[in-house]
């Protein structure tokens, strides 16, 4: 049957402005990293995807390598924009990446202009898109020119491949000089996509101070910590959870002095009247740099839950303390 999205899907999701841009993000947006792969159930990938949209998600993040196997994301979203959205491309923000190993030889990987316009050249095949709306340098290289990598980016905004450029895990220096450079070139660095979450705070070191005084947006990635911030594994590690999986998440990370902080957070969010992943993700937002939160789901009340936390996103001064104090 063919998907009719809900028709009061833009009635309760925030949409934050993208640093200057004209450009408005879902406060939460989706990523399709796991869950979404040639391993995993394409129904159960579709249903996340069609529900999010439902809730005002409109923005989808993806990479070359998202799989597994790697690509294999992209050819199923673009089977998911077939069969469900593709009357609806004009309100989605559809973005891709290249930095990581993505095929073998010296052109496969990192920030060489040849491997990022070979690459978004075949995401736009696998997904079946004329053109990406964000297209990012997934990491920055440290051996190629920050001038070939970002020219790159702007040569691919302006032959139409992408709308828009954004950068991807780069430090407070390099995205200050990437700005520079991309400004020069006419095409305006978008996005910043880092890590960020209460176990992660990087970014808070510099970098958001950057983005603020660049005018640049953010958008922050793995901000339930990859599900450690949620209830999941406050009594051990669930079969098919992704610390389960051995992969990105791994068991180690998951110490008997993690799990009892996460426990305190637990507490300190149900005292909000809301769950820890719902804590975790309007933490995230409480710094207005940030654009959106960017989460993942293996299942459709994952996507549900996240979108809940934008009912309670503000924090009183003595919870940020009392989340400080258990975070030291
Ligand atoms: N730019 C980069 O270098 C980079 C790197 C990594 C990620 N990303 C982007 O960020 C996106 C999100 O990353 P992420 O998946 O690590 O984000 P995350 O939101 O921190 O973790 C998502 C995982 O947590 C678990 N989870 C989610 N909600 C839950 C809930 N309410 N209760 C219990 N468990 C819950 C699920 O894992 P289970 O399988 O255990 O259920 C889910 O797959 C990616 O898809 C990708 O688009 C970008």
């Amino acid at each position: 049957m063919d998907y009719l999205p809900a028709e009061n899907r833009y009635q309760s999701m925030r949409y934050n402005r993208c640093g200057a841009s004209g450009v408005k993000l879902p406060a939460v947006s989706l990523g399709l990293w796991h869950n979404f792969g040639d391993v995993d159930v394409f129904a159960n990938g579709r249903t996340i995807a069609r529900r999010a949209f439902d809730l005002g998600i409109t923005h989808f993040d993806l990479a070359n390598n998202y799989g597994p196997s790697p690509g294999s994301a992209e050819e199923n979203f673009g089977l998911m924009m077939k069969k469900d959205f593709h009357p609806f491309r004009d309100e989605m923000i559809i973005s891709s990446k290249a930095g990581y190993l993505m095929w073998p030889g010296p052109y496969g990987e990192w920030g060489s202009r040849k491997y990022l316009v070979a690459s978004c050249d075949q995401s736009l095949k696998r997904m079946g898109l004329q053109y990406v709306d964000i297209f990012y340098s997934h990491r920055p290289d440290p051996d190629t020119p920050l001038e070939e990598t970002l020219g790159a980016l702007d040569f691919i905004v302006r032959s139409g491949r992408a709308l828009y450029a954004g950068i991807s895990s780069y430090d407070a220096g390099q995205t200050a000089q990437a700005a520079k450079i991309l400004r020069d070139l006419g095409t305006p660095c978008l996005i910043h996509q880092p890590s960020y979450s209460m176990f992660n705070r990087w970014i808070e070191d510099g970098l958001t101070k950057t983005l603020g005084a660049e005018k640049m947006g953010c958008i922050v990635f793995s901000p339930l910590a990859q599900g450690m911030l949620s209830n999941k594994y406050l009594n051990g590690i669930p079969d098919g959870s992704r610390a389960s999986k051995h992969t990105s998440l791994t068991a180690d990370r998951l110490s008997p002095e993690r799990v009892a902080q996460i426990r305190k957070l637990n507490e300190v969010a149900q005292r909000r009247g809301q769950s820890l992943a719902q804590m975790a993700v309007a933490w995230t937002l409480r710094d207005p740099v940030v654009t959106s939160s960017l989460i993942g789901a293996s299942k459709v009340a994952h996507v549900e839950e996240a979108v809940g936390a934008l009912a309670k996103p503000d924090f009183a001064a003595a919870e940020l303390a009392e989340i400080e104090a258990i975070l030291k």
